[in-house]
């Protein structure tokens, strides 16, 4: 089992030492290394089970440190740096050769952010290299937002968790790269597409599905639970047919009468998304413990963080296939 602890000095020396640990971020917690070190970052593929054609996001502690990494950045991309950063905002530049190509699966752009989050900022200032780090998850499995989740998931092939509580987010970065000057937006994230709108004039969103990462390698199943999920905008009607007792429910708003209450997690009952975005993955975490035959997750409404999440939980729902199974004599 990994320590877990709020010492970023423990965890800045055994990142020097070409270690992985696993560090907080205001949107998920990222299993790091030293970017600049191919052994360590390919220690990060191997503990994750990640493919290499899957490139990973570099993480700064100060906006003056992206000129090291990227050949330019332009008029548009300083003003979202300016308006977004520290924050949940990924960019993708054309890289420098000190980037290693491992970091970009050979693409010529590099994904740079810079988190919000106290500890790693503290650690990020003490190195004198930036953290290669996607989401400290097994590739495919539910992003974790909490210390708990990591050491559960991979906490035996880690040395150290930084635990910074509680992700604020609960969802990924915002991936933008720019065409001609326009932010296009390769994966929906903790910034919607409309911040960045009134930031940059214009935006684009481009979500194509693909194993090979032209843009961002959006698999067409990802963040997915161990139990079969069912994402639907009828819920009601499709929980008619079930045998309750065995199903999980995550809905927005409201409880779902029938089904046991330790069962079900709503997501906000006041309706505020950011609430909801916070509570997502965990709320998955949650369920999946709990061996039931299916979850059902109810669609949000499609605006702002609703479009996030609602893409976040179809692509859990991804690898399930048929309808959820109906009632059984045997099963009640
Ligand atoms: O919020 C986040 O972004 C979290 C925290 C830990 O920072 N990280 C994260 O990393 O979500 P990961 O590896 O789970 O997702 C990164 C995504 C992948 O879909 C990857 O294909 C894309 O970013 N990506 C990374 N570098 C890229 C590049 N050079 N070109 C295109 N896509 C890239
Ligand atoms: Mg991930």
């Amino acid at each position: 089992m990994a320590v877990t602890g709020k010492s970023y000095k423990r965890a800045s020396r055994l990142l020097a030492g070409g270690k992985l640990v696993a560090i907080p971020t205001e949107t998920v917690y990222g299993l790091a290394a030293n970017a600049l070190d191919e052994q360590a970052v390919e220690q990060i593929f191997f503990t994750k089970g990640r493919p290499h054609y899957n490139p990973l996001i570099i993480h700064i502690g100060s906006k003056s440190d992206l000129s090291k990494y990227v050949m330019e950045v332009p008029d548009v991309a300083q003003r979202l740096i300016e308006a977004f950063w520290p924050g949940p905002l990924t960019l993708l530049l054309p890289k420098k050769d000190i980037v290693p190509d491992l970091i970009t699966a050979s693409l010529p752009r590099v994904a740079v952010r810079m988190p919000d989050h106290p500890l790693t900022l503290n650690l990020l200032q003490l190195l004198d290299f930036p953290l290669a780090a996607p989401s400290a998850n097994p590739f495919c499995y539910i992003s974790p937002t909490k210390a708990e989740h990591v050491q559960q998931q991979i906490g035996y092939k880690i040395p150290y968790i930084l635990d910074g509580g509680p992700c604020e987010q609960g969802l990924e970065s915002t991936i933008v790269g720019f065409e001609e000057g326009v932010p296009v937006v390769y994966r929906l994230g903790a910034i919607t597409p409309e911040e960045i709108k009134e930031v940059a004039g214009q935006v684009l969103i481009n979500q194509k599905s693909s194993k090979q990462p032209e843009g961002p390698g959006m698999l067409p199943f990802h963040y997915s639970p161990r139990t079969p999920l069912y994402f639907t905008d009828q819920i009601n009607e499709l929980l008619q047919e079930y045998d309750l007792t065995k199903t999980g429910v995550i809905s927005f708003q409201r409880m779902i009468e029938g089904v046991p209450a330790e069962h079900q997690v709503v997501l906000s009952a006041a309706g505020n998304m950011q609430e909801a975005a916070s509570k997502l993955y965990d709320s998955l975490h949650y369920l999946d413990r709990l061996n039931l035959s299916h979850i059902i997750a109810e669609k949000l409404p499609e605006h702002g963080l609703g479009l996030t999440i609602n893409e976040r939980l179809k692509k859990a729902a991804g690898k399930t296939t048929g309808s959820a199974p109906k009632v059984e004599a045997s099963n009640s």
